[in-house]
């Protein structure tokens, strides 16, 4: 899991290298600027033995050899390297050469410091990008079947925040996960060459302090992740409020959708103000604990200067410095701990999603299908949505160039049995075969090119109604637009609009009317002039003139096509060349209107309503 958000690093490589160089860069100066408080405390408050003590070797100022020759002997090295370049013959100089030093050393400290913060940012922001494009990918090929059982609140929550949460754990994380163990080491280094014994009193009052840190973490975690999946909840609140706006606002529910939304929200801050409350506690907590191991250590090892001298002044000051630098990273791998588990969180609710495998995909030797020559033909075919057969052992052939219309009760399977020609889902049981030839046999695109879908529930995209109807064919020419506009009785109302075809049409198409929107999205059903035209309920929310219009449209749309119409009247069927009356997912009668207007059967029922 871990490896594989690592590898979203990878195109990053050389970038990566060159911020672990200053990372080591930036570690390593880091603690020159703490050894080179030594030389300056000894500048300061030994005036008179500065020069002396460089050369003297400094073994002789300990009496007790209490440190292992291997510490001592580093310790003089470093010592005397450090201040070969330091001490002068004069004070005065020495000084000066140790705020030479200063200068040199902070500068490239923050220059590595800023190199490594500059990158860190850059691959950030690369792997966020990749990871958003590579989830809304795998969205978008998606069958729909996924998009019936989640939220689209739960999706875009996907989208935006698992996503930060994945960069912040690996990106920045990662990386300090070489700084600060680094820093850590280096420091630990300077402490165990001063002396080993204060050291190991100092790592014991660390080891419990990193323990308790690692409790509130596991504490975090948890509601963390309880957090997320509070904010998803709240996503799915506002968009569905927004898209649903309309009825919100007929139904006068404002205050209703508000109180819904303050629930969810305040549970969401619930859930925050917890974490919030114990990431913040987790500040002064380890500061305290530091402070308590400073001042156990500055307690016995000020005993040891004070008392038997095995110590000396400067050292200690240098000592006291590397622990007290040592918190920093102390405390923050504390906190890349949680933020890791938070990202590997995130990051496996996100792979849950790319790892979705599309229910309807394409076979390995997929046929590109280019017409429709014989007949469609559904073969004892079966179907449900995972709770229950909707469509019960359908058999039927739907030849090419006929006009077929499916009629039956709401509820019926009209819809469903329809969304199996573009092969939307895939039957459970039986097959249908489109020229012989088994549907999952052929390529998808292919297969949806040549199929055109009209349905009541018109879907429009907020943008030009050029561009609604050249939707996904950018390159489509100007008279092929407007001939389709044409067919599709579209063309005279968008005329009249003062920017014609460049009129914005609002969010889903609110700016015109029902009539006006089911004709823009037929013309855009029509544009790649498919052999298969598909009509489900396309004029049944339409007033009385516009669905004569849409009607027209209809039937001089039918004429060297193979049509499949879904219609709620039964009067615009009456040409169909054959009617298939289903009832409760079974067809129940078929034949051609006056076949089926003599026999006495579902059909002359609903006529009968309809028309007595
Ligand atoms: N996406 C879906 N998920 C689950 N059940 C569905 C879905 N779409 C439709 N149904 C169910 O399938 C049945 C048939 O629906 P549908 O084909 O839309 O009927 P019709 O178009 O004849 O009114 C209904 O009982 C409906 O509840
Ligand atoms: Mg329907």
């Amino acid at each position: 899991m871990f490896i594989r958000l690592l590898s979203y690093l990878k195109p990053y490589a050389a970038k990566l290298s060159i911020t672990v160089v200053a990372i080591i860069i930036y570690a390593v100066f880091s603690s020159l600027s703490i050894w080179m408080v030594g030389p300056l405390f000894n500048l300061i408050f030994y005036p008179q033995n500065m020069t002396e003590q460089a050369v003297t070797n400094p073994i002789s100022s300990h009496p007790l050899e209490s440190e292992s020759d291997f510490a001592l002997d580093l310790k003089t090295k470093i010592n005397s390297y450090v201040n070969s370049y330091i001490i002068t013959d004069t004070r005065l100089g020495t000084l000066y050469r140790i705020c030479i030093g200063i200068l040199i050393v902070f500068f490239i400290k923050n220059v590595a410091y800023y190199l490594n913060l500059y990158m860190t940012s850059l691959i950030e922001q690369s792997v966020v990008r990749d990871i958003r494009n590579e989830l809304f990918e795998s969205i978008a090929n998606l069958s729909l079947d996924y998009f019936n059982k989640s939220r689209v609140g739960t999706l875009i929550s996907r989208l935006t925040n698992d996503v930060e949460i994945v960069n912040v754990a690996i990106a920045a994380t990662f990386l300090n996960l070489i700084k600060d163990p680094l820093l850590l080491f280096i420091y630990l280094f300077i402490a165990l060459v001063i002396s080993w014994k204060l050291t190991i009193i100092s790592l014991l009052v660390s080891l419990s302090m990193v323990f308790i840190l690692y409790r509130i973490g596991k504490f975090l975690r948890k509601q963390s992740i309880q957090s997320q999946e509070k904010m998803a909840r709240l996503i799915s609140a506002i968009q569905e409020t927004i898209s649903g706006m309309r009825v919100v606002k007929a139904f006068a529910t404002e205050e209703y959708e508000t109180d819904k939304f303050k629930k969810e929200s305040t549970d969401y801050h619930g859930t925050m103000s917890k974490v919030l409350v114990f990431r913040k506690l987790s500040s002064p907590i380890s500061e305290m604990l530091g402070i308590l191991a400073i001042t156990i250590v500055l307690w016995y090892g000020g005993k040891q200067v004070i008392i038997d001298g095995s110590i000396l002044p400067n050292e200690f000051i240098v000592y006291l410095f590397a622990l007290f630098s040592m918190m920093q990273p102390l405390k923050a791998i504390g906190g890349h701990y949680t933020r890791i588990q938070e990202g590997l969180a995130a990051g496996e609710r996100i792979f849950d999603v790319i790892d979705t495998v599309p229910m309807i995909i394409n076979m390995d030797n997929a046929i590109i299908a280019d017409g429709l020559r014989e007949s469609i033909e559904f073969k004892n075919v079966s179907f449900d949505y995972g709770e229950g057969e909707i469509l019960k052992n359908i058999n039927l052939t739907i030849k090419s160039g006929d006009v077929i219309a499916l009629v039956g009760p709401s509820g019926a399977g009209k819809s469903t049995l329809a969304s199996l020609i573009p092969r939307f889902y895939d039957p459970s049981k039986g097959e249908i075969l489109f020229d012989g030839k088994n549907l999952k046999e052929l390529e998808l695109k292919s297969l949806r090119r040549l199929t055109g879908y009209v349905t009541q529930e018109v879907i429009l995209f907020n943008n030009t109604i050029r561009n609604n109807i050249s939707y996904g064919r950018p390159d489509v020419s100007e008279e092929e637009i407007i001939k389709s506009a044409k067919m599709a009785n579209a063309h005279d109302f968008i005329k009249e609009f003062p920017n014609g075809y460049d009129t914005e049409i609002g969010d889903r198409g609110t700016r015109l009317s029902g009539g006006q929107q089911q004709r823009i999205s037929i013309a855009r059903a029509i544009l790649n002039n498919p052999p298969i035209l598909i009509f489900d309920e396309a004029t049944s929310s339409l007033d009385a003139d516009s669905e004569k219009k849409v009607q027209e449209a209809i039937e001089r749309l039918m004429k060297n096509r193979t049509v499949i119409v879904i219609a709620h009247r039964l009067s615009t069927i009456k040409n169909a060349d054959k009617i298939i009356v289903l009832d409760n997912g079974v067809i129940v009668q078929s034949g051609t209107h006056e076949e089926l207007l003599k026999k006495e059967g579902l059909f002359s029922k609903l006529y009968n309503i309809q028309f007595n």
